[in-house]
């Protein structure tokens, strides 16, 4: 069994195997899917186009930054980001890493790259950089959840250990200096299992060339106690999971303790 903390530790990232369901994973790809026919507008009782073309449909439409924002929403609505959250391992695995008090960021947006994805748009198509600079702490972690993840169609390229280095200086979005010796790694991960990065790990996207599309969700976890390192109090946080000491907080209503505070007066 691996000790991910540990692996975490060692090497700035870790992937959490085999801990999603196929079965909610075919039905968020649905999901996907059918949000896509509703943007191309395609009618109700129609059969639903493959994947790939109806993303490719949906881009003529609106923006690929547009569509990921209204494809994530709609997966937050469905409740279906909670679930992934529910299933056994994965949330086993985080507790161990962050503790008992779990919350996830709301305001993640999915990640699609497909060989109809601008690739000059730097957006779209990352650079060196680490979740760090756009606010998030060392307190939480970076999770990359594949949700349609082809054999060809890759996944991210990570520098080894580069969380140890600290806060990279960048401009313009991409570091101004790397060491000369660094070690690459490309993130050996299929559907179903989580890579979980450390805020300082510097990683990049990996163009995917396939005919095959590639749907992620980057999505951040941290302990609600955990002390803010950087801005993360400026995102949203839907809570996963409360230990026995935060349920009893909530039961009390207050940090006054007020005794009865629920009694009924006779
Ligand atoms: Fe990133």
């Amino acid at each position: 069994m691996i000790d991910h903390s540990e692996k975490l530790f060692n090497d700035g990232y870790t992937i959490i195997n085999s801990c999603i369901d196929n079965k909610l994973l075919k039905k968020i790809k649905d999901t996907i899917n059918f949000k896509l026919s509703d943007i191309n507008e395609i009618a109700d009782k129609k059969p639903l186009p493959k994947l790939e073309d109806n993303f490719k449909k949906a881009i003529l439409k609106k923006s690929q930054f547009h569509v990921q924002k209204i494809l994530s929403k709609y997966l937050m609505d469905l409740n279906l980001i909670d679930e992934i959250f529910k299933s056994p391992k994965l949330l086993q695995e985080l507790t161990k890493l962050l503790g008992p008090d779990l919350e996830y960021m709301t305001d993640f947006e999915m990640a699609i790259n497909s060989r109809y994805t601008n690739k000059k748009d730097t957006y779209l198509i990352k650079k060196y950089h680490q979740e760090f600079w756009s606010g998030m702490g060392i307190e939480a972690l970076q999770l990359w959840i594949p949700i349609v993840l082809a054999k060809d169609s890759g996944t991210m390229e990570l520098i080894k250990n580069s969380d140890k280095w600290g806060h990279i200086p960048h401009e313009n979005k991409e570091p101004v200096f790397l060491p000369k010796k660094i070690e690459k790694i490309v993130l050996q991960i299929s559907e179903g299992s989580v890579a979980a990065l450390s805020a300082l790990t510097l990683h990049k996207t990996i163009k995917n060339e396939s005919k095959n599309i590639r749907i992620a969700l980057p999505i951040t976890v941290k302990n609600t106690y955990y002390p803010n390192t950087n801005n993360s109090d400026l995102f949203n946080f839907r809570k996963i999971k409360k230990s026995y000491f935060t349920r009893l907080r909530k039961t009390l209503g207050n940090s006054h303790f007020s005794p009865f505070r629920t009694k009924k007066k006779f």
